[in-house]
């Protein structure tokens, strides 16, 4: 008789957002006459720049022709690719990272979840708190984090770095060892970033201890401060150390597309084991590349013209963040993030919790949050709003819930 994976019994009732998109479909139901403004989950609005269009058009085009046609990609991502990575993203910058060091895949949230599959079950993973729950949920699938505890809502065998204002939302280094540590910045939910001063430390730290830091880069895009890295491999020693994860979905709207890539560099080894090797077996392995138009599509954006049109997006979305931010700030709130980030973390009125606020900003302002404990027990007393919603919507929402 066949045997289940029982780790995922021990997830607690559904993701996150899921569970959000059926409370807000229950409440559509009860209130078909309400017009809800959604700014829960991250996901863009605005539609594909004209650079990346006109790519994907062209790719069309190709699929098209016997001559130019494609079949499956490369295993590791087409070289036209890898290189406009390398080169917009690495070398402009002065970070020496090689086309073979990067695997492009269907996007970060996949890479996420999938590269704790390189490491044993007997691993330790650290994670902020609150946290992106992709994080720890894949973490729960493999086996990976002992038991839940529903009252404190945390895992015996992971190790929780709270970020609160207290500690103004850094973590601080852990007094267990971790062997895996995940790291967003800038942040998701937050919407804070450390500066490289910060990050090294961490660097630093995983060298020392001997672990590797996953670090979530999907954010990149939105840094506007000159301390903050665009890259962990702006750290000394970080090629020794770190896995970096970036995304198409926020900087070029591929939500719906599907496009990012992970960094494995050459350099990470335990002993003669290769992390970039094992990465290129499991890629090779499990997963048949992402589709040639859009791997143009995501060229497109290294363009000039696509550059250009991806920043005016980018500012499009941190203007949001700006009325969200000095509309709540107006209504009394105490507010962070925003500044490298498109997420505003609000701390909610006294007295409620997050997922009390959430109903009663859904129920009385038809306006559609995350509740901060959703991403982990230090986020209990806040709520993420997203900027990535039209700029009208915003202000809208905004308007609502300064009228509460
Ligand atoms: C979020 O809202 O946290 C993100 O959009 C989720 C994701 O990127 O998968």
């Amino acid at each position: 008789m066949y045997k289940i994976n029982d780790n995922f019994l021990k997830l607690p009732g559904s993701y996150l957002f899921s569970t959000i998109a059926k409370k807000v479909r229950e409440f559509q139901e009860a209130n078909p006459d309400k017009t809800v403004i959604r700014l829960g989950i991250g996901d863009v609005t605005q539609p594909l720049a004209p650079a990346i269009i006109e790519a994907l058009h062209t790719a069309v085009d190709e699929m098209a022709h016997q001559d130019t046609f494609h079949g499956y990609a490369p295993d590791l991502g087409y070289e036209f690719l890898r290189s406009a990575i390398v080169e917009g993203d690495y070398r402009s910058r002065g970070v020496d990272i090689q086309e073979d060091e990067i695997f492009v895949s269907d996007g970060a949230k996949c890479d996420c979840s999938n590269i704790q599959e390189l490491f044993s079950v007997d691993n330790r993973i650290a994670v902020c708190d609150p946290v992106y729950p992709v994080y720890v949920d894949s973490n729960v699938m493999a086996g990976r984090t002992g038991t839940y505890d529903a009252q404190t809502q945390t895992w015996s065998d992971v190790i929780y770095m709270p970020c609160t204002a207290e500690n103004q939302f850094v973590p601080e280094l852990p007094k267990e060892t971790p062997d895996l540590i995940y790291i967003c910045s800038p942040n998701n939910p937050i919407g804070s970033a450390l500066t490289k001063e910060q990050l090294q430390v961490w660097v630093d730290y995983a060298n020392e201890k001997g672990a590797v830091i996953l670090f979530d880069a999907a954010y990149e895009a939105y840094i506007s401060e000159e301390d903050v890295p665009h890259s962990i491999y702006e750290c000394e020693g970080a090629k020794t150390c770190a896995i970096e994860m970036k995304s198409f979905s926020k900087n070029a709207g591929f939500t719906g597309m599907r496009l990012g890539y992970t960094v494995v560099p050459k350099e990470l080894k335990q002993g003669e084991a290769s992390l970039n090797a094992m990465w290129a077996r499991r890629h090779g392995t499990k997963y048949n590349g992402a589709p040639y138009i859009i791997q143009k599509a995501g060229a497109a954006a290294y363009t000039p013209e696509g550059r250009e049109q991806l920043q005016k997006q980018v500012a499009y979305y941190m203007n949001n963040a700006s009325v969200i931010k000095e509309g709540l700030q107006q209504a009394g709130f105490e507010v962070y993030g925003g500044v490298n980030a498109p997420y505003i973390w609000l701390r909610v009125p006294a007295g409620m919790t997050s997922w009390e606020f959430f109903d009663d900003l859904l129920a009385r302002a038809n306006v559609v949050g995350t509740p901060g404990s959703g991403f982990g027990p230090s986020g209990e007393g806040y709520f993420r709003l997203t900027a990535f919603g039209t700029y009208e919507n915003t202000v809208a929402a905004i308007e609502r819930i300064k009228a509460l």
